[in-house]
């Protein structure tokens, strides 16, 4: 019967054929591209516009800046706005003007790269994590959900990684999200234009659940990208005691105690990132990328005993605890 079909319909045997072979590296192509992994938790995710916010034509402006740009401008990636050009040393080129894939960094983590939450910061990380990170986005070796990274990394000559990286790594942090735990957040919805959470207009309170939700202090001053309009992270009551003690102590073999890498204060050793202050959204996610091996660079098999065995709320507590420490 099968034989027959195909002696008869060549043409339909032939592109079935091809689209067996091809299914396997479509699939894998589209997880490459947007896809969270299963049993994570959206929130840490957020990958799929909710709601649209209107863009109106006029230009735009921030107190304190005397330049303008309109919403397209604001959203070009290959050319983000620079606000405050007095407020940060001269950068590399690449920072804020991107070619091909490689947009600029600035665009999404910021000039002064602190970072949005959904992205993360980069300020004081060791420049050579950061070229291992570049060149990890590069090969597939980690994985952005969203597929941002391992787009911008395909187009970014060695010697741009490397003025990106210098550059980042000499940047001052400082705390860009204050964490707040709470019973209840405003209903909220992710935005367009990269995943930034907004609270919904007119909305109610919600209860929190098991989640981390992350708002603008100013939603009109983060819309237009205002490098220092800081966020607020919501998390459940108890997360920062319950977090401190899985990281200092590793919760009676839980998970490891993470200070022996991660440094004092959880501020970096060598070439292992530091974590204090860090958005609690972006830590979530890397440790449900750590679990599930979509990081996995070559110093990533360091992180597999820390994370084995945490669960949802041991996530939450522990990013939310590291996001309120003093970076
Ligand atoms: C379109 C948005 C976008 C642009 C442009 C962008 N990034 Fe990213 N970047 C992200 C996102 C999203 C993540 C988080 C990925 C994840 O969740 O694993 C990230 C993560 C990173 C990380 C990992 C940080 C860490 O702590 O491990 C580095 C390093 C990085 N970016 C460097 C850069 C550099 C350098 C540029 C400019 C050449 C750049 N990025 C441009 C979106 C962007
Ligand atoms: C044995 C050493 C070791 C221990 C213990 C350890 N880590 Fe890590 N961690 C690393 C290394 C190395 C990396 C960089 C991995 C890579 O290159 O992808 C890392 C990366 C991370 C990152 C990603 C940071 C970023 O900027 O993207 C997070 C989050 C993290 N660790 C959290 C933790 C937590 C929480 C603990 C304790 C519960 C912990 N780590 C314990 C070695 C360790």
């Amino acid at each position: 019967m099968r034989r027959t079909l195909m002696r008869r319909t060549p043409c339909v045997a032939l592109c079935a054929a091809v689209l067996c072979a091809l299914f396997p590296l479509l699939a894998a192509h589209a997880q490459q591209i947007k896809e969270q992994p299963p049993n994570s938790p959206t929130w840490a995710f957020p990958l799929i516009t909710e709601m649209n916010i209107p863009e109106g034509p006029e230009p735009q402006t921030l107190p304190g800046s005397s330049r303008s740009y309109t919403f397209a401008q604001i959203y070009d990636l290959l050319n983000p706005p620079d606000w405050f050009p007095d407020r940060h040393p001269a950068s590399p080129e690449i920072i804020l003007k991107g070619h091909g894939r490689a947009q600029a960094c600035a665009s999404c983590h910021l000039i002064n790269g602190l970072g949005r939450p959904e992205m993360g910061g980069l300020t004081g990380l060791p420049a050579g994590y950061i070229v291992q990170q570049l060149a990890d986005f590069k090969s597939g070796a980690r994985i952005d959900a969203g597929g941002r990274m391992n787009n911008v990394a395909q187009d970014l000559s060695s010697q741009e990684a490397t003025q990106a990286a210098d550059w980042f790594a000499s940047l001052e942090s400082r705390a860009f999200t204050r964490v707040v735990e709470t019973g209840s957040v405003p209903e909220s919805f992710v935005g367009p234009r990269g995943g930034t959470r907004f609270a919904k207009p007119g909305g109610g309170m919600e209860p929190i659940g098991a989640r981390i939700i992350t708002l603008p202090e100013d939603a009109e001053r983060v819309r237009r990208r205002d490098p220092f309009a800081g966020y607020v992270a919501h998390v459940p009551v108890g997360s920062l005691a319950a977090g401190r003690t899985l990281v200092e102590t590793g919760g009676a073999g839980k998970t490891t105690a993470c200070g022996a890498c991660h440094g004092p204060g959880m501020r970096g050793l060598g070439n292992v990132p530091g974590l204090a202050g860090q958005h609690p959204i972006y830590t979530a996610r890397q440790l449900y990328l750590f679990k599930d091996g979509r990081r996995n660079g070559p110093t990533a098999a360091m992180m597999k005993a820390a994370v084995e065995r945490l669960t949802d709320e041991d996530i939450v507590a522990i990013s939310g605890y590291l996001g309120s420490l003093t970076p």
